[in-house]
């Protein structure tokens, strides 16, 4: 998938889950002191940095990411939302040295630490990056969210899901993990546990076809010598009629842990 269309699922992401997000940031930004330090680690598109700037008019806030594409386009948006001057981007690789970037208040992580080859090595960067009593927010997803209403497609979509499943487990990707075990074992004092549960329903917006067709368009190529070629050929045919759908529903879990360094 090309940079462009990841940016997009990201940007769709935050606009037709943005009940979610606003709860969210709303949460967190009620927890945050005056004048935070906040430091968004793989910030991607900036759903977390750009409404985490707005929902605290007198915070600054750093954007981490190890693509300068992402973070070309967070400072575009930046700069759309009036928001700029008070966001810096950081080009980093976080499996590597991590620059100076506290002491922060708040580092926000959403999507991006199961990402990381060794999380371990990230919680104890994060730890060193956080002020004595600042707080670490951890957003991770269950798993990609569902679109297909219908008996036919939800099975299609489910074994889909099962195959992505076992791909990234030999990736080694850090997902379904539980985060609060590894935060308690890297010294953070666990504050809150949330799980998020999103099951949106017909009529939705526009968006929402393209927000599935993207994902499924996201993962084809993961599929492909995977899945059934039967399979393929169906799931083909539905990403093509997607944006012609009145029927798509949307439904994903996100779990969402507070963590405090102990001051
Ligand atoms: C799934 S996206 C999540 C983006 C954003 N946090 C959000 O919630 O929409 C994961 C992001 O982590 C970044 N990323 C992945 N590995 C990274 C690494 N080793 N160092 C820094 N950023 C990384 C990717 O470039 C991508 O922008």
């Amino acid at each position: 998938m090309t940079h462009s269309h990841f940016a997009e699922l990201l940007d769709l992401d935050a606009d037709v889950l943005h009940e979610y997000h606003h709860d969210l940031i709303d949460w967190i930004g009620s927890l945050t002191p005056d004048r935070p330090l906040v430091v968004d680690l793989g910030a991607g598109t900036g759903t977390g940095a750009l409404a985490l700037a707005r929902r605290l008019p007198d915070a600054r806030v750093v954007a981490v990411d190890v693509s300068e594409p992402m973070l070309e386009h967070l400072r575009n948006k930046a700069r759309e939302l009036g928001v700029a001057d008070r966001i810096r981007t950081v080009q980093a690789d976080l499996d590597e040295s991590w620059p100076a970037l506290g002491p922060a208040d708040l580092v926000w992580a959403s999507a991006s630490l199961h990402h990381m080859a060794d999380p371990g090595h990230a919680l104890a960067q994060v730890r060193a990056t956080l002020r004595p009593g600042g707080l670490l927010a951890v957003a991770e997803l269950d798993s990609f969210p569902r679109f297909l209403p219908d008996e036919a497609g939800a099975a299609l979509e489910e074994r889909c899901h099962a195959v992505l499943a076992e791909i990234r487990a030999e990736a080694g990707l850090h997902m379904n993990e539980d985060w609060g075990v590894r935060l308690a074992g890297a010294g953070f004092t666990v504050e809150a546990e949330r799980r998020f549960d999103i099951d949106l329903r017909p009529p939705l917006p526009a968006a929402a076809g393209r927000y599935a067709q993207v994902s499924f368009q996201r993962t084809r190529h993961r599929l492909e010598g995977r899945l059934d070629a039967d399979d393929l050929a169906a799931l083909d045919t539905i990403t093509a009629g997607l944006l012609d759908r009145d029927d798509l529903t949307v439904q994903a879990t996100r779990t969402v842990w507070l963590a405090r360094r102990p001051g």
